[in-house]
C-alpha cells in the first residue's frame, strides 16, 4: 500500500486544540498544498468538517461510519482504493484517523513544530511505534520536515 502519514506535531507529538491547529505556521500550509497536490488526501470526517473550503488540485476522501457521497468512505472502502492503485495516497488527520491508518502507512512525513503547545489531540511517538527518523531539514524558524520510515 502507498500510504503516508502527514502531519504537524510539537515536541510532544501534539497535532491538535479544540478542534484546530494550535500554531500558524504559513510555510508549512504552503508545503501542505505542494506536498498534495494531484493526489488523494483521506481525513477524518472531525478534521474534514473544519476545512475553510475544498481543497483544490485535490481529492478529499472522508473517512466516517457513516458514508454518503462517493467522496466519502467507511475504513474497507478505503482500504480497497488505496489497494487497487500504485499512487500515493494521503493521510492528513486528524488524531483518530491518525491512529486508525497508522499500521497501515509505510512512511510519515512530519512538520516538527519546534515548541510545546497546549493540544487536546496527539499523534503516537512514532520512535516507540517502530518507526525510525531518517531524515530532517529546516522548513522555517519553528519547523523541520522529518521522515519517518517504518524500522
Ligand atoms: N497537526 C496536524 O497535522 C493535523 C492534521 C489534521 C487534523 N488535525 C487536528 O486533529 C483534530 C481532529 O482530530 P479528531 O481525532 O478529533 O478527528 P478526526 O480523526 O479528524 O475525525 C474523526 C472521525 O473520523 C471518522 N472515523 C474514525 N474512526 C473511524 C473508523 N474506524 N471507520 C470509519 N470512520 C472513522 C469518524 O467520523 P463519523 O463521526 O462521521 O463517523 C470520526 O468522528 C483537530 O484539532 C485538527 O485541527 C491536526
Amino acid at each position: 500500500m502507498n500510504l503516508t502519514l502527514m502531519a504537524a506535531a510539537d515536541l510532544e507529538w501534539g497535532i491538535g486544540a479544540a478542534g484546530a491547529l494550535p500554531w500558524h505556521v504559513p510555510e508549512d500550509l504552503k508545503h501542505f498544498k505542494a506536498r498534495t497536490m494531484g493526489k488523494t488526501v483521506v481525513m477524518g470526517r472531525r478534521t474534514v468538517d473544519t476545512l475553510p473550503s475544498s481543497l483544490p488540485g485535490r481529492r478529499i476522501l472522508t473517512l466516517t461510519r457513516h458514508p454518503r457521497g462517493s467522496d466519502e468512505t467507511h475504513l474497507p472502502g478505503l482500504l480497497g482504493h488505496v489497494a487497487g492503485t500504485e499512487d500515493e495516497v494521503i493521510v492528513a488527520g486528524g488524531g483518530e484517523v491518525y491512529s486508525l491508518l497508522l499500521p497501515y502507512c509505510t512512511r510519515a512525513e512530519i512538520t516538527r513544530i519546534k515548541g510545546v503547545y497546549p493540544c487536546d489531540t496527539h499523534l503516537v511517538d512514532l520512535s516507540k511505534h517502530g518507526w525510525t527518523l531518517i531524515g530532517s531539514e529546516p522548513l522555517s524558524e519553528i519547523s523541520n520536515i522529518e521522515q519517518w520510515t517504518r524500522a
